[in-house]
């Protein structure tokens, strides 16, 4: 005889067996994410009572920002970012000892492939509205002595404010490039200022920013990835202290120790003629700190 009254299911009931039949997941890992994730999706739908017309706009939504993503468009990276979940996992697992460079999102524009430049490379070349502008500092230990040959990947907008794999049509890598740190530890990178931009606001993630009354601006930022053997690579930014969007940055990204004095110079003055530049130019410096690896984690790609 079937057991009927077990079939008599509640809400409650429900969530406690699925939450039965989980226990069988092998992978312990595995079993404990599953169970958070039906536990709190359960009371999450109970909290607000989902309707299912609700549940429908929800489905709609993710499938939207499944068929939003291309080769050069990461909506669900956007997705995550903008509900801060990026923060929040970059948080967890980056607890950098005191002095050691915070790190910060790592956004969806990063592209592989930049080429490797000399001290002074400008990575904006074909930038000609930019105003020039000159990012120099060293890559420390957490003592304060230089890192030779730590590897610097950075990236930006233009001075247009988007990003090179945002022109259609081109494949071409724009204010990309590699450098290598001195015997000193010192690098150099020429650019232009980067401007606050948009991120884009096109499709499912921006009509969630509107509908939820957030604009979808960034500060105005540069991107690293420094990374150094033996040592813990770090994905940060350096943002420029005057920007408007400091404080509500669409992606929750800014950190009070990654803000920097993006400097003017507008007249020949000791900077132009140490970076051999014509005023007007502007520059920012800022020394990277690497701690030492933990043990346990493996060698870093690319260095
Ligand atoms: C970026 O800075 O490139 C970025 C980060 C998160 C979302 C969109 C863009
Ligand atoms: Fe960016």
């Amino acid at each position: 005889m079937p057991d009927t009254i077990a079939r008599r299911t509640t809400e409650d009931d429900i969530t406690a067996e699925v939450l039965r039949r989980i226990e069988a997941t092998p992978d312990p890992r595995l079993r404990e994410i599953m169970r958070a994730l039906v536990d709190h999706l359960h009371g999450f739908v109970k909290e607000v009572q989902l309707t299912e017309q609700e549940w429908f706009a929800a489905i709609a939504f993710l499938t939207e920002t499944g068929r939003t993503c291309t080769d050069r468009r990461q909506e669900f990276i956007l997705l995550s970012d903008t509900l801060g979940v990026s923060m929040v996992v970059d948080l967890i697992n980056h607890r950098k000892p005191s002095g050691a460079t915070e790190s910060t999102v790592f956004g969806p524009f990063h592209r592989e492939g930049a080429p490797e430049m000399p001290p002074g490379g400008n990575i904006a070349p074909r930038d000609a509205r930019g105003t020039p502008m000159i990012v120099s500092g060293r890559v420390l230990d957490p003592a304060g002595r230089p890192i030779a040959g730590a590897l610097l990947d950075v990236w930006q907008a233009d001075s247009s404010g988007r990003y090179d794999s945002q022109y259609a049509g081109s494949d071409e890598l724009h204010l990309r490039g590699r450098f290598r740190t001195d015997a000193g530890g010192r690098y150099l990178v020429r650019t232009v200022r980067p401007v606050h931009y948009a991120i884009p606001d096109d499709g499912p993630v921006g009509r969630m920013l509107r509908a939820t009354g957030r604009h979808p601006w960034r500060p105005a930022h540069i991107h690293f990835v420094v990374s150094a053997d033996g040592y813990d690579p770090v994905t940060t930014h350096l943002f420029d202290d005057s920007d408007p969007y400091l404080d509500s940055d669409t992606v929750f990204a800014v950190k009070e120790s990654l803000v920097c004095r993006f400097a003017r110079h507008d007249a020949n003055d000791e900077a132009a003629a140490q970076f051999g530049i014509e005023p007007p130019f502007d520059t920012v410096e800022f020394d990277f700190v690497l701690a030492p690896r933990r043990s346990g984690e493996g060698a870093v790609e690319g260095t």
